[in-house]
């Protein structure tokens, strides 16, 4: 599976993600700027906040409640397309484009 993360900037770095990681824990792995993640994927944090491609978003699993609630905590305001990467599983062959934000804190 792969990420193609876009900074805030514009800069896309792309990411080789093992299957059934989070692509927050890819992110942490691979030292992407713009994710955080302190709470290790525990729905706590909210630094973990992307901006999904709208051609992607559909694709993903939907949100949960907790994810949902989370996401009006964030240090960027949340969009249309906003997801908290902790809860996004990569599956086998999946190619995913999101977009970070300026902070996560
Ligand atoms: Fe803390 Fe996602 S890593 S909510």
């Amino acid at each position: 599976a792969t990420i193609n993360f876009t900074d805030f900037e514009g800069q896309t770095r792309t990411v080789d993600a093992t299957v059934g990681d989070s692509v927050m824990e890819t992110a942490v792995r691979n030292g992407v700027t713009g994710i955080v993640g302190e709470c290790g994927g525990s729905l706590s944090c909210a630094t973990c906040h992307v901006f999904v491609a709208p051609e992607d978003f559909e694709s993903l699993d939907p949100m949960g409640e907790m994810e949902d609630e989370m996401l009006y905590g964030t240090a960027v305001d949340r969009e249309e397309n906003s997801r908290l990467s902790c809860q996004i599983k990569m599956c086998e062959g999946q190619t995913l484009n999101v977009a970070t934000p300026e902070t996560q804190v």
